[in-house]
Parts: C-alpha cells; structure tokens; sequence
C-alpha cells in the first residue's frame, strides 16, 4: 500500500519536495519543501481521505502545481476507492472549481463520529470511489 501511494504521488508531482508516508489503519502522506506542501490522512478501511491541506508559495501560484497536487491525491483516491472530504476547507472557490460539492450538515456528524474526525464550515467532498 505505501509503495503504491509513493508510485502514484511521485509519478505525477515535480521532484524536489520530500515525501513520506506512514501509518497503518490511518496513513498519513506529506509531500513538501519550502514552496509546495500537501498533507492527507487515507483511512482505507472505512474509504475516506481527510484533514487535507494544500499550499502553493505565492511565487508558485497560478503555473498548475495547485492542480497537481490535487490530482495526484485523485489518482490515489480513485485507486484506493475513497472518497474525498475536505473537512478543512479554507478556500471555498478552489475547492468548488476543482468539482468539490457541499457536504450537508447532518452527513457531517455521521461522518465526524464515524471517522473521528471534525468538520469546518464550508465542508466538501467529491467521490471517487
Ligand atoms: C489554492 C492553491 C493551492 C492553488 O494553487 P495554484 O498552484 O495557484 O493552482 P493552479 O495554478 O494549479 O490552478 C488550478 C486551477 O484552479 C483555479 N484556481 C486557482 N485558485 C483558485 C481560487 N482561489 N478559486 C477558484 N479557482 C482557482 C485556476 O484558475 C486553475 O484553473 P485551470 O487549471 O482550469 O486553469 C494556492 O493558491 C494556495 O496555496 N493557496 C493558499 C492555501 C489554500 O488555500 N489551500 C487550499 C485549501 S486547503
């Protein structure tokens, strides 16, 4: 499973950011360096991605890395079966215009008592499983 997620995220993002991966039922993925960061949470076991964070150095913004990342994680997700939840979401409009859709209040305790996790305002998700 980790060689797996390394293959998929190293495959479709630029060299340079460390990656690591660790973790057994929760596997945690941080891909960064200075300028590119990418944190994620996999639980396999109950199909879902989250507590994600993203972050592009403005110097960086607006050359396509934003839609690396995201897609890299996509890949993975697809692969894995999960669905995505962006239970973090501080950029509504990204979030959105990558083809993320609101996730409804109630869906949220389900899911923060599920997966023990929280959830922020402006709460997203997309399926790909
Ligand atoms: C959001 C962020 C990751 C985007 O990174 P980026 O490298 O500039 O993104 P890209 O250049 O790959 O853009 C991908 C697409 O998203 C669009 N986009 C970028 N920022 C957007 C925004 N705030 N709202 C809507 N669309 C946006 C771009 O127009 C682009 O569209 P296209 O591929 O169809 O041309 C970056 O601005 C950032 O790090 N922001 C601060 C942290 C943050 O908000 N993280 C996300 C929430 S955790």
């Amino acid at each position: 499973m980790h060689n797996l997620i390394r293959r998929i995220i190293l495959s479709r993002l630029p060299e340079g950011p460390t990656l690591q991966v660790q973790g057994e039922r929760i596997i945690i993925v941080d891909y960064c360096n200075a300028s590119l960061d990418m944190h994620l949470e996999l639980d396999v076991q109950h199909g879902y991605s989250f507590n994600e964070t993203i972050f592009v150095h403005p110097r960086l913004r607006g050359q396509g890395y934003g839609r690396a990342l995201v897609e890299a994680r996509e890949e993975l997700a697809g692969e894995l079966g999960l669905t995505v939840l962006i239970n973090k979401n501080r950029n509504p409009d990204f979030w959105r215009y990558m083809g993320y859709e609101k996730l409804g209040r109630i869906r949220q305790m389900y899911l923060g008592n599920k997966l023990g996790i929280g959830f922020q305002p402006h709460s997203m998700y997309k399926d790909l499983r």
